[in-house]
């Protein structure tokens, strides 16, 4: 059996979360995109020395392991600025397709979520969805998350982490963040993350039943 789901939507708007869950209700493999991202963009800011050089982003793209999406310092937002520029970048993005493509054709479902699930990765995906919040939700849940790790996180800075990247992924010619018009949408900023969880599963289940 073969069934996709597909997860768009800006930064911290509870799509990880969401995307996990889904996973584990109905057993399917998840694929958090952003992370092939942040790995490609962590080792461009050390091997660049804080420089995106675009070959070289695209041989580590290319060169990129499972123990690359395994470091646990790819959540913090000075990689998150590093890899929302590395994505903006054509070669990048292209060296990173097959692999996604291939992840969610996987016999027995698959579930990613990213910026360009539901546009490009998956275009015939069974489900797709587009999780938003409002900024002040977002920023707000991403502190506490970052605040867990590190302490002396400022809300400030994240807000700003957040904006900027919300600006440079909607607007960058390749693969820009969009709600594809089949897309569901499910604005979570009223919702506790239990019932975000709970609409989104039930949208997948309404589809499931029916494949
Ligand atoms: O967790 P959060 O939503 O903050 O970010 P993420 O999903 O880990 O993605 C980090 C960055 O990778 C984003 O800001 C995008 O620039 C980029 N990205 C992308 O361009 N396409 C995807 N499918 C996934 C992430």
């Amino acid at each position: 059996m073969q069934f996709t789901v597909a997860i768009d939507g800006p930064a911290a708007a509870g799509k990880g979360t969401i995307a996990r869950a889904i996973a584990e209700t109905f057993g399917f493999a998840h694929l958090d995109t952003g992370l092939l991202y942040r790995a490609v963009g962590a080792k461009m800011m050390m091997r660049g020395r804080g420089v995106i050089v675009p070959e070289l982003a695209e041989k580590i793209a290319l060169e990129l392991t499972e123990a690359d999406l395994e470091r646990d310092d790819l959540r913090n937002a000075r990689v998150a600025q590093a890899a929302s520029k590395v994505a903006a970048l054509p070669e990048v993005r292209a060296a990173l397709l097959e692999f996604q493509k291939s992840f969610s054709k996987r016999a027995g479902g698959a579930v990613l979520d990213g910026r360009d699930i539901g546009s490009v990765i998956c275009p015939d995906a069974d489900v797709k969805l587009f999780i938003t919040a409002s900024d002040e939700v977002r920023a707000r849940r991403r502190f506490e998350e970052l605040s867990r790790k590190t302490p002396d996180t400022r809300l400030e800075t994240v807000k700003i982490d957040l904006h900027q990247r919300d600006i440079r992924d909607a607007s960058r010619d390749v693969a820009p963040m969009r709600a594809v018009e089949d897309a569901l949408l499910l604005d979570t900023s009223k919702l506790s993350i239990d019932a975000a969880v709970a609409e989104a599963v039930a949208l997948v289940k309404k589809r499931f039943e029916k494949a």
